[in-house]
């Protein structure tokens, strides 16, 4: 039986949930999608709150989704760029978030390139931390609307094929996937070079191939992945060309998907890399409604943590 209410106030990641917590949340962020499509009325549940925004890497989608989320539910929200802060003279991250709670933060949505920034952080201020990506460890909030938007196209999640394909040893989009996916009862195939497909992965409950025609028959949702550059060493594969001609998603390796097959990408996408742009464009691919529902999902975040799970109408 589904949770009849959420008692945490803070997302860490997606291990941290049960899959009555992500179907909760999942609920709530569909209840105000569907409030703002039908009447166009704004839930200003967090009238009068303050929420930091402390990005200290790059963001476009998170970033804005959170603006607007936070806007949307009538809180105060200010972002803060890391390289824009006082970080850069010096000042640790402890110190960063002790004085933004100083100047009154209700909420801290952090991005970091430290795995566990959010969890120190949560155990050092007083207001809810919300990890807004964590280095190659979390990203929840788009874990939760990847699995959004997946059970609006694909219904229930139990029993669907879902292939992750891509670099998956640097993503912190697919460890919150996976952990997302398996509870909620999908099976989850990672695919990829081997020298970014690790198959220590199999531990987690996920079936692992290098192969990518293998790991697309039959599937009913791809999610594609880019190369993050930025947490490489090292180069993995010899080139970005060879990478797509194997593993970029193609018109060919996509027909070996089931009819109704829908293609989902975080972003930011590498056109003709991880993917052909024309099927980036195609109307198989969800990749704008993944970014839409982003707001909801956000949405239901904030209200529930910054409410601690009660909902104000
Ligand atoms: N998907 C995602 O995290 O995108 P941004 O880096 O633009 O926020």
């Amino acid at each position: 039986m589904a949770i009849k209410e959420w008692s945490k106030n803070s997302l860490l990641g997606i291990e941290d949930l049960s899959s009555d917590e992500i179907l909760f949340l999942l609920d709530e962020a569909q209840s105000i999608k569907a409030q703002k499509t039908i009447d166009g009325s704004i839930t200003e549940s967090l009238r009068g709150k303050r929420i930091i925004n402390l990005f200290m890497e790059p963001s476009t989608r998170t970033r804005v989704a959170f603006e607007i989320a936070a806007k949307s539910l009538g809180a105060d929200v200010i972002s803060i760029a890391g390289e824009a802060s006082s970080l850069t003279k010096g000042e640790t991250l402890k110190d960063t978030a002790m004085n933004v709670q100083a100047l009154g933060a209700d909420a801290i949505v952090l991005r970091h390139s430290s795995p566990g920034s959010p969890l120190f952080l949560s155990k050092i201020v007083n207001v809810p931390i919300i990890n807004a990506g964590d280095g190659a460890h979390e990203h929840p909030s788009q874990a939760l609307l990847d699995i959004y938007t997946m059970r609006e196209k694909l219904g229930n999640l139990n029993g669907k094929k879902i292939t992750i394909l891509g670099d998956i040893l640097f993503s912190r989009v697919a460890r919150s996937n996976l952990w997302g996916l398996l509870k909620l009862g999908a099976e989850v195939t990672l695919a990829g070079p081997s020298t970014l497909v690790p198959k220590e992965f199999e531990k987690l409950g996920a079936r692992v191939t290098h192969d990518p025609n293998e790991a697309l028959q039959g599937a009913d949702a791809v999610m594609l992945l880019r190369i993050q550059h930025e947490r490489q060493q090292a180069s993995h594969f010899p080139s970005l060309s060879e990478y797509a001609n194997v593993f970029g998603l193609g018109r060919s390796t996509f027909n070996q998907m089931k009819n109704n097959a829908i293609i989902l990408h975080p972003g930011p996408l590498n056109r003709g890399v991880e993917i052909e742009s024309e099927l980036a464009d195609s109307n198989r691919a969800v990749i704008l409604e993944q970014v839409s529902n982003g707001i909801a999902v956000r949405m239901a975040i904030l209200q529930l943590c910054i409410n601690c799970g009660e909902i104000r109408r």
